[in-house]
């Protein structure tokens, strides 16, 4: 069998680990890779072997070979590098959050409605998690009760200091919101998901911690530390940190936090759900673990077991128990979701997707908006 090729845009921090997560799909290969930075894009191609190498992505975009595009650039490139994929026929995998506003990411979707033939995910990869899928078809089955309340919270520290600064930080690129756009939007994910229902009322306290930063004047990679570098002082208007209030469709009640300020957590995600027989526990950076509270017989620490899982999860897990799995698992697991879609020929709006869709990425920018409007008007926002 031909494997399905696929073109890369966007070499910088997530960019690589498409390429890795690629590698283990069996049946699709990365065949192109495009950045305006043709260096990086090229070195990288090149330590992976990858044959092409475009400094046009317009180039990436009509090569007839490429099946699949993965955009993996920051967030105000998405809309139209996401429509020029769609327009060119080719199916779309877009990297988080799918826009910077959901004017920006409505008009996707819309325009996806002429292309039904185009397979459209975004990369909201914790929730492919084995354990999250399990627990997703767990609470579905009742095992525990009514889901009475959702609680947790998505921290980290890369943003701590008024020196470190990046791309995210400046609503031009990053949109109506920052910590909630770029991780807090990873944590609503898992709560519907898990819960299997939407948030539909949000009332929220957003905050901006330092509202002066020191911008190097020369461009520094995600993630990274600056040394001797150059500064100019910036005012901030994207928020540091987010308190928020969620209401879900089927009755159940939220709160989580985000923040990049939480100096020591560096991708720290809790999430349980708590329901009126037992509760659910997880946390990334433990990814391979759940923990169910009990009333009335002991807590249970659940380790991961592919032959425990159920039957729908078993698909997601690989490695035999006490091997741990985790994020690059579950980005693996989104991939195989995604591109197992399309080789099977299924269709969104036929097919169920477990992976999230361009539409549960612009209700996620509704979500975002809503959140940064309570804060602003001091009120509950209810999510037309
Ligand atoms: N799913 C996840 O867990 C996850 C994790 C990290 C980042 N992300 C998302 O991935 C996206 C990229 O984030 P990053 O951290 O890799 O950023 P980055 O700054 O490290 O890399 C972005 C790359 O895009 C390139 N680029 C910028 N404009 C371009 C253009 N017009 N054409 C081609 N290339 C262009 C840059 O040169 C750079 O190499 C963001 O939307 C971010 O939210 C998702």
């Amino acid at each position: 069998m031909e494997k399905i090729k696929t073109g890369i845009i966007g070499m910088g921090f997530i960019g690589v680990s498409h390429i890795e997560t690629l590698c283990r799909i069996g049946f699709a290969e990365t065949y192109a890779v495009a950045d305006i930075n043709y260096e990086l894009a090229k070195k990288k191609a090149d330590g992976y072997g990858i044959e092409k190498c475009y400094a046009n992505i317009d180039d990436l975009i009509n090569d007839p070979e490429i099946k699949v595009i993965h955009n993996c650039t920051p967030t105000h490139m998405h809309k139209e590098i996401n429509e020029k994929i769609i327009n060119s026929g080719k199916h779309v995998f877009s990297e988080k959050p799918l826009a910077r506003n959901s004017e920006e990411s409505a008009h996707m979707v819309e325009l996806l409605k002429q292309h039904p033939d185009t397979v459209a995910g975004i990369n909201f990869c914790y929730r492919m998690n084995p354990l999250i899928q399990d627990a997703k078809n767990r609470i579905a089955s009742d095992e525990i009760g009514k889901p009475y309340l959702v609680h947790g919270n998505y921290l980290q520290d890369w943003l701590l200091f008024e020196t470190d600064y990046n791309w995210r930080i400046d609503p031009e690129y990053t949109g109506t919101s920052r910590c909630v756009g770029d991780i807090g939007s990873h944590w609503l994910d898992l709560a519907q998901t898990m819960l299997g229902s939407r948030i539909t009322q949000v009332c929220a306290d957003t905050v901006i911690a330092l509202p002066k930063r020191k911008k190097p004047t020369t461009q520094v990679e995600t993630f990274t530390v600056n040394t001797n570098v150059e500064y100019e002082e910036k005012v901030i208007t994207t928020e540091d940190y987010a308190a928020v209030l969620l209401k879900f469709a089927n009755g159940a009640s939220g709160v989580f936090n985000c923040s990049e300020i939480s100096a020591g957590r560096k991708n720290f995600i809790n999430i349980e759900v708590d329901g009126s027989l037992a509760s659910f526990q997880w946390q990334q950076e433990q990814s391979d673990r759940m923990w169910k509270g009990n009333r009335n017989s002991n807590n249970e620490e659940i380790i991961r077991n592919s032959n425990l899982l159920t039957p729908e999860a078993r698909k997601y897990s690989f490695l035999a128990a006490g091997h741990p799995e985790g994020w690059n698992d579950a980005f693996k697991n989104n991939l195989t979701a995604f591109y197992t879609f399309i080789r099977d020929g299924r269709k969104l709006g036929r097919d169920k997707a477990d992976f999230a869709t361009f539409e549960d990425g612009h209700y996620i920018m509704k979500l975002t908006e809503a959140i940064i409007q309570s804060s602003r008007e001091k009120r509950w926002i209810t999510i037309e």
